[in-house]
């Protein structure tokens, strides 16, 4: 995820770029850079780092005079957060500018044949390419040069392109990554997302796939992607600016929860390639995975209940035994890290201090080291011997909805590899396993699509003191979460038991009326788990169960239940755990909370 803006009019080009850049910083962050045409040639400039020292290098735009220009705010995919790698992008003579959003799948080919061509490249981007691609087809009539280019790019792109030779006009390009154009007086903007523009305008064009805008300071056309002349209709933006930031929604958490079909699509699907797994990322060749001899999966937080999850799934599945631990623990417990292990971190921001000092710990100790990583190019990124992305783009609210789910199914597919390369699965039950992990995201959007009953059954639970949530095996792995979720976004006191450790103690604090939320996904366990709901009913709980589809035995017992579809049990977590995050937000929103920016906080925990 990254965000473009363009601007074309009588007005200086740089300071609104910035401030458009500026609205689209929840896009990415990891540095940002601007072109503009200054009536003889295109300038520069780029910078790693957030929008502002972009901003103090160019005195906020006054070192890059002229009307026409375009900017970006990037979030790496393919080359690490640097300043050559920071967009636009440009052909080796610098008269052509791009920046681009999205991601060019066939980037190396072209890359090469470009090479043989004699050109050079300056970054590691895919986008370099479309820059460099577009000199290679210019014919001096730059539609038709872009449709070309169209045609030969796979993948997704959002694009911004000014001519230095047709200096009057910028183009925009548009195939799975959002793309709007404003309408202006005398002025015309493009835009990843209406907050960029709305100061400007609120007149707004949604460019559809493979469709062209050309854009004039008085004039706006468009194409589709053989160079035909199409009509489009302009929709006037209601919203508010705050709104818009959050695509609509109330909150970034809200938001965010709804990308998640989306992110668990973005990591599945370019792992999954003519009915196999690849994870060329892993770099191990199948003799070292059946060589692993121990996984240790070290995280915090949620990211250590996403690896608490995969525990129930390497062990059951590929039969290797794993030891999980939150890193500030493991750091300091001086584990035994023998040869043959694989450390597993897990990160979405790749920042957090103790995971980044457990996976140096565990390289000193010299064993293969594997992130599991949000943020491209963050310091577990770099310094884990591998890398797997979780490809959940930018995560704005405090409390992970998106970057869980998205960690959730790489460990998913790493498990059913390694199980498969071990022989401990047929080839019959991998495939079964990846036609269910293909439906996760339609099945996600579904629940998703429930949320008025949630939040009228979370409006319930505003005033109470004490919520529990237990689960047997992976399901205690989701209460976990969900217990998490709710505590730290609604500030109610909860915790998450093993189900069957109830007895042991903590059945002591159930009394009339303490919510006991049950997690029961996993069939082998359900009776296990209906007598534990029994043990708290009779105590005076009550009870919301989630389970499966067709468990509706279990409406005898709970006071109420939400169903998940049917998926393997190895990927429950990624179903079960959609109602609980939506519990868990809408007590939080009938409570007042400050969801996005829950009290004591940080997104990115730095310090020990
Ligand atoms: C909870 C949450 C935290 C993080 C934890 C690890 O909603 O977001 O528990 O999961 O702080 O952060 P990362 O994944 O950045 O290492």
């Amino acid at each position: 995820m990254c965000g473009i803006v363009g601007y074309i009019g009588k007005k200086q080009a740089a300071p609104i770029l910035l401030d458009g850049l500026s609205k689209l910083e929840y896009r990415g962050y990891d540095s940002a850079g601007m072109a503009i045409f200054d009536g003889k040639k295109i300038n520069m400039a780029k910078a790693t780092g957030r929008l502002k020292v972009l901003s103090e290098l160019t005195h906020e735009g006054a070192t890059l005079p002229g009307t026409v220009g375009i900017g970006h705010t990037r979030w790496a995919t393919h080359g690490a957060p640097s300043d050559i790698n920071a967009h636009p992008h440009f052909n080796e003579a610098g008269t052509i500018a791009v920046v681009h959003n999205g991601i060019i799948e066939n980037y190396m080919k072209l890359k090469k044949k470009l090479l043989e061509k004699g050109y050079k490249f300056q970054s590691d981007t895919d986008t370099e390419v479309v820059a460099q691609l577009l000199d290679y087809y210019y014919t001096g009539n730059p539609l038709e040069t872009i449709t070309k280019v169209m045609h030969r790019v796979e993948g997704s792109y959002a694009l911004g392109i000014i001519f230095a030779e047709n200096p009057d006009v910028i183009y925009a390009v548009r195939k799975d990554s959002p793309l709007i154009v404003g309408r202006g007086e005398g002025e015309n903007l493009i835009a990843s997302d209406v907050p960029a523009i709305l100061k400007y305008t609120r007149d707004v064009y949604f460019i559809e796939n493979e469709e062209i805008a050309r854009l004039s300071e008085e004039k706006i056309e468009f194409f589709n992607v053989d160079g035909e002349s199409i009509e489009k209709e302009c929709k006037h933006i209601e919203w508010d600016i705050h709104a818009a930031e959050k695509g609509g929604y109330e909150h970034f958490m809200l938001k965010e929860m709804n990308e998640q079909p989306k992110t668990i699509r973005d990591t599945i699907s370019p792992r999954i390639k003519d009915g196999r797994i690849v994870i060329d990322e892993l770099g191990m060749s199948d003799e070292e995975i059946r060589n692993i001899n121990r996984i240790h999966i070290v995280a915090c937080g949620s990211a250590y209940h996403t690896g608490f999850t995969s525990k129930y799934i390497f062990e059951g599945m590929a039969r290797i035994p794993v030891e999980v631990d939150v890193a500030s623990e493991f750091r300091y417990r001086n584990p035994i890290l023998e040869d043959g292990a694989l450390v597993i971190i897990i990160s979405q921001s790749g920042e957090t201090a103790d995971s980044l000092a457990a996976l140096r710990m565990a390289k000193e100790r010299g064993v293969k080291t594997l992130g599991i990583v949000n943020v491209v190019g963050s310091s577990i990124a770099r310094e884990a011997d591998k890398v797997m992305y979780t490809w959940a783009g930018p995560e704005i609210a405090v409390a992970t909805t998106k970057a869980y789910s998205a960690q959730l199914v790489a460990q998913y597919l790493l498990a059913i590899k390694f199980a498969q390369v071990r022989g401990k699965v047929t080839e019959a039950e991998v495939g079964e396993m990846l036609r269910d992990l293909k439906k996760l995201p339609d099945q996600v959007e579904m629940l998703l699509s429930h949320k008025e009953k949630i939040q009228k059954f979370a409006n319930r639970f505003i005033a109470a003191k004490d919520i529990f949530f237990i689960g047997r095996g992976i399901d205690y792995a989701i209460s976990m979460e969900g217990s998490l979720k709710l505590k730290e976004i609604s500030y109610i006191h909860s915790e998450a038991y093993a189900a069957g450790e109830l007895k042991h103690g903590t059945i002591s604090l159930i009394e009339d009326g303490t919510p006991v939320v049950a997690v029961a996904t996993q069939d082998a366990l359900l009776k296990k788990t209906i007598s534990n709901i029994v043990e708290v009913k009779t105590r005076g709980a009550f009870v919301m169960a989630v389970t499966n589809e067709g468990n509706t035995e279990i409406e005898k017992t709970a006071d109420y239940v939400i169903y998940i579809p049917q998926t393997n049990a190895y990927f429950a977590n990624s179903l079960a755990i959609i109602p609980l995050q939506l519990f868990s937000y809408y007590v939080a929103v009938g409570k007042g909370c400050d969801v996005d920016k829950p009290r004591n906080l940080a997104k990115s925990v730095t310090v020990e």
